[in-house]
């Protein structure tokens, strides 16, 4: 794919995000001859600083950037960081915008860009709509002369009705395929490896529906708490910040249609018609015997006393808000009717790792039951992080006379193809939207589908007394989230 001569310019370039992800990314891009000819950064916040200064607090003086690179990479840096700018702005002054336009227009015409300007909304969601209709105002929608794209962070809303809020004001000023949300789950490669497990390989696709599989389950745990994100974390809770924008996506993989062609809209329409056919739960009673949200508390890990949430900087004292989700729900349609699935998303747990468990139903005649075959035996564990890879479990007889089963691993990991280097999701998601290619990006019905799911999780854990429990920061969370999976099993503890 080209990627043409253009310009990102980033809305909250002062903020976390842009030194810890978006610089590191485009200076891997650049590192690996990925950049067009003609590119530059503009940043764009409220931080009165130089060029000078933008370009040593995220390029040349950031430990973000130091840490991913090697010595013999130093010597780029300072070529890197030439191509980086600044410019001071209010992003909700709209007088602030007049002079934004002349700075564009100056670096585009010095440095040859095209008039191809990506705008990177990496600012809480309350100003997209502010920074959108000033980019309007001041014609930067317009693709009469180059190409205009929009990306946004997620948190995307806070609720079905203000996503909906959301989609409405951004399309009042740029049009659906020019907005890229950003959901960086998309941009791992296990994540995208989902589909070609599925859909290329003909040992998998057969199995993958409610004839062969039992149950699914996904599980996404943090080592870290809140860390310094209290005060954000506190208004959004693990349902919104993890489960309704990553988890969902992953979930779309796994459950959608084959698409017609591996095409941005078809795999959008697939995924559109997946979530939709995510079965709401709207009774009190559904939600309370399906639903687990819990906080942890304050223990000690590995000699030293960690807090608990509602302990942490900025998190309210009596903050009801969960950093534990675990959800069970079934997916309505003919592929899934009536499998359960299992997804659970925490902070605060013993390790980090993301995996999906697709837990096959036992062979229908049993000759081996009595022989150490158990239905637990067959299971394709994709690994999303870390350890990427694949992990089949299936049962081998034990050499010797009689037929003793025993459990076997296939291990397949990525780490095996290390000739190939993994670009992280950031750099591979940027590089798409420089290239104009949204397969990895929620469409807005996709996200609204999403939170159509969340929303009635999210009331009824605001409206009824359900209860939040607690769990020892560094376990596998609350006791009693063993009984939502018990009619199965037990959760898989991926360290254990
Ligand atoms: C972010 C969430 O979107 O994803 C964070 O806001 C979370 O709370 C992070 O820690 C997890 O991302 P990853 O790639 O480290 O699994």
């Amino acid at each position: 794919n080209k990627t043409e001569n253009q310009m990102l310019v980033i809305f909250g370039a002062s903020g976390d995000l842009t030194a810890r992800k978006l610089i590191p990314a485009i200076f891997a891009l650049a590192r690996d001859g990925y950049l067009p000819e003609n590119f530059v950064v503009l940043g764009a916040s409220r931080s009165p600083w130089s060029d000078e200064e933008f370009r040593e607090n995220v390029v040349t003086e950031s430990k973000h950037l130091r840490e991913k690179i090697d010595e013999s990479q130093k010597k780029m840096i300072t070529g890197f960081a030439d191509r980086l700018f600044y410019h001071e702005l209010s992003d909700d002054q709209d007088s602030d915008y007049g002079p934004l336009k002349k700075r564009i227009d100056s670096l585009n015409s010095e440095h040859h860009t095209d008039s191809n300007y990506i705008f990177y909304l990496s600012t809480p969601p309350s100003v997209y709509g502010p920074i959108s209709k000033n980019l309007h105002q001041q014609g930067l929608h317009k693709e009469d002369e180059g190409w205009r794209r929009l990306i946004v962070e997620k948190p995307f809303g806070y609720s079905l009705e203000t996503a909906k809020k959301l989609n409405k004001s951004l399309h009042q000023y740029f049009k659906e395929p020019q907005i890229f949300r950003i959901d960086h789950y998309l941009g791992k490669e296990t994540v995208q490896n989902l589909l070609v497990t599925r859909f290329a390989n003909s040992i998998f696709e057969p199995l993958w529906n409610r004839n062969y599989i039992h149950h699914i389950e996904i599980t996404n745990a943090e080592s870290g708490g809140v860390e310094k994100r209290g005060g954000y974390y506190d208004k959004s809770g693990a349902l919104r910040d993890m489960f309704q924008s990553h988890l969902m996506q992953i979930i779309a993989f796994v459950i959608m249609e084959p698409p017609l062609n591996s095409n941005a809209e078809q795999i959008r329409d697939e995924k559109l018609k997946a979530l939709k056919s995510l079965r709401v739960m709207t009774d009190p009673k559904v939600l309370h015997d399906n639903t687990i949200r819990a906080q942890y508390i304050s223990s000690v890990i590995d000699g030293e006393k960690v807090k608990g949430y509602r302990e942490e900087a900025d998190v309210d004292p009596e903050s009801k808000t969960e950093t534990y989700a675990a959800i069970k729900f079934f997916v309505d349609n003919w592929r899934w009717a009536e499998v359960p699935f299992y997804v659970r998303t925490a902070k605060r747990m013993p390790t980090k790792v993301t995996e999906v468990v697709i837990h096959f139903k036992t062979p229908h005649h049993q000759i081996f039951k009595d022989a150490g075959m158990s239905n637990k035996d067959n299971k394709l564990i994709i690994r999303i992080q870390p350890d990427e890879g694949i992990l089949i479990k299936f049962g081998v007889k034990v050499p010797g006379q009689g037929f003793k089963v025993e459990r076997a691993n296939l291990d397949f990991y990525y780490s095996g193809l290390a000739e190939n280097h993994v670009m992280e999701a950031y750099e591979r998601l940027l590089l798409d939207a420089m290239q104009g290619d949204a397969t990895l990006y929620a469409r807005a019905d996709e996200v609204e589908a999403a939170w159509a799911f969340v929303d009635p999780i999210l009331e009824y854990w605001k409206n009824s007394d359900a209860k939040v429990h607690g769990y020892s920061a560094g376990a596998w969370g609350p006791e009693n989230a063993d009984s939502l999976i018990d009619g199965v099993g037990m959760w898989r503890n991926p360290s254990e």
